[in-house]
């Protein structure tokens, strides 16, 4: 079953793979590619130039889109190894701890399942009813089929769950739902809002590295994990030890998608750096992969001192799991594009609403069609936007960046703003209305509303 498993994987792979280059390449196969297997197309012609270029941008699409879904980055040493959350997913009855992670529970935390990767006679027996989704060693199967999207297990010869390793797509991808709430086709990119990824690493039975680092007890760090809510991660935890805003909310941020960001600037909601940038902080910092990281910007005591003090900003692990995978993951990232909006908005009061956008509310001032930040520094002072300064000032930059507003519409759950603190888009509007003394009527805060759900 799990080998089956595996080899529809790799074929429908290679079967993308097969089938792009045979259509860039003119429709003559990747292998006898040349002048003359080149049809007449301008597009094909221009392809002739340098289609090696073309060619090696396609393994590199595919090999970036394998790493951004199945790459652990040998984080598994710390989620297993450390926190040991494999044996909690298992239960007792598995040779555990406690319950166990049923897949109702999994599905009920946020966690999505891939359904290519399921045998059809498993989905038949889901479908029937036959499948018991309160049974623990159903998720530990799902597991083993590679099912469950952005957590991998690992397996010992006795095919016993040793260790469990997280991936970009937990947070960074969803499924279309299409065999059942939670199940179905990847949909890369996204954002998943439904994902309590605090709730799910405060399930592991091991909380003392981050004790240990927060200079607190595990019940505290629980208790904070707990704070977080769906759709949210608080990625300068473990760099300020700040887990609470001044107001007493919870600091962590919304989880934004990773789609529509080539020819962008900046990135996360503060411009910590480019894509590159991040990638790394994320997959040596966050995901606890091992690599290669350098940032003397953390070697900040007053501004970063956990970072500060646990070396965080030169990290040195041997061997890399990390560094070879960045050039392809990045090249994949800056491929994803933003969903464009099937229905769910008024096409006219769109259009109407667009107008406003440009002219009377100036919001592409900042907002710059098409890319909808601007073009070049994108980052904002929290007095330019009319907020609080806590989240600027926990990134190097002390700014907000002008956040991309392509496939909004995606991502409406878990409000607007780096933390949620707008939960409707008019809330939004409102904001900027009071804020730069827009005088919008109430008809053209509707139609603006309209038009940002039609990016
Ligand atoms: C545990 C959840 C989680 C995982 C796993 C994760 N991210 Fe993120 N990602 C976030 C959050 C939260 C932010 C926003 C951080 C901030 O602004 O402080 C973010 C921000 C980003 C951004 C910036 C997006 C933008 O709008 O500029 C990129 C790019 C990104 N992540 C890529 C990745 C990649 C690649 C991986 C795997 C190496 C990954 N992430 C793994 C939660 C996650
Ligand atoms: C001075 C620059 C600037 C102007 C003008 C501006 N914005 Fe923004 N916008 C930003 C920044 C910066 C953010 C990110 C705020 C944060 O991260 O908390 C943002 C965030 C947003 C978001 C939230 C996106 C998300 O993913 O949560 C929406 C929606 C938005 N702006 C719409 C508008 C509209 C509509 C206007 C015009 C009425 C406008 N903006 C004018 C800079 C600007």
């Amino acid at each position: 079953m799990r080998l089956k498993a595996k080899s529809i994987i790799s074929v429908s792979a290679a079967a993308t793979l097969a089938c792009v280059s045979w259509y860039l390449l003119g429709g003559q196969g990747a292998s006898q590619h040349g002048p003359s297997s080149l049809s007449n197309g301008k597009e094909s012609a221009e392809l002739e130039v340098d289609d090696q270029t073309a060619a090696g941008s396609l393994r590199r699409l595919v090999n970036g889109r394998r790493i951004f879904r199945h790459d652990t980055f040998g984080s598994e040493d710390f989620w297993g190894g450390t926190l040991r959350l494999h044996e909690t997913i298992k239960g007792e009855k598995l040779g555990g701890l406690g319950p166990g992670l049923s897949p109702a529970t999994a599905l009920a935390l946020g966690l999505k399942v891939d359904v290519t990767a399921l045998p059809i006679k498993l989905r038949k027996a889901i479908k029937n009813e036959l499948v018991d989704l309160d049974d623990p060693a159903i998720t530990v199967a799902l597991l083993q089929l590679d099912a469950v999207v952005g957590v991998k297990g690992f397996f010992d010869d006795q095919s016993d769950l040793s260790a469990v390793g997280i991936q970009c797509s937990l947070c960074h991808s969803v499924v279309d739902d299409s065999f059942a709430p939670g199940i179905g086709r990847r949909l890369d990119g996204w954002a998943n809002r439904d994902l309590d990824v605090g709730k799910i690493i405060a399930f592991a039975p091991n909380l003392s590295p981050f004790a240990e680092l927060l200079q607190t007890d595990e019940e505290t760090v629980r208790a904070v994990l707990n704070t977080w809510g769906p759709g949210k991660f608080d990625a300068e935890l473990l760099m300020d030890g700040k887990a609470m805003r001044p107001d007493g909310k919870p600091a962590a941020t919304l989880i934004p998608p990773a789609f529509g960001l080539s020819g962008i600037s900046t990135h996360t909601w503060t411009g910590w750096g480019g894509v590159g940038h991040w990638n790394a902080f994320v997959a040596n910092l966050e995901m606890r992969g091992k690599g290669t990281f350098y940032d003397p910007r953390l070697n900040d005591i007053d501004k970063f001192p956990i970072a500060t003090m646990h070396n965080f900003f030169d990290v040195r692990e041997t061997p890399d799991l990390i560094t070879s995978k960045l050039p392809d993951l990045h090249f994949y990232q800056l491929a994803l594009t933003p969903p464009k909006p099937r229905g769910g908005f008024n096409p006219a009061a769109a259009a109407r609403g667009k107008i406003i956008f440009e002219e009377k509310a100036d919001c592409a001032r900042c907002h710059v069609p098409p890319l909808y930040v601007e073009p070049g520094w994108p980052m904002h002072t929290p007095e330019a936007i009319g907020i609080d300064s806590f989240q600027a000032e926990r990134s190097p930059e002390d700014r907000y960046r002008t956040a991309p507003l392509r496939g909004l519409w995606t991502h409406t759950k878990g409000g607007f703003y780096h933390d949620g603190r707008f939960s409707t888009l008019l809330e939004v509007v409102e904001h900027y209305n009071s804020f730069f003394g827009l005088n919008l009527t109430e008809q053209e805060k509707l139609d603006l509303i309209e038009f940002l759900k039609s990016l």
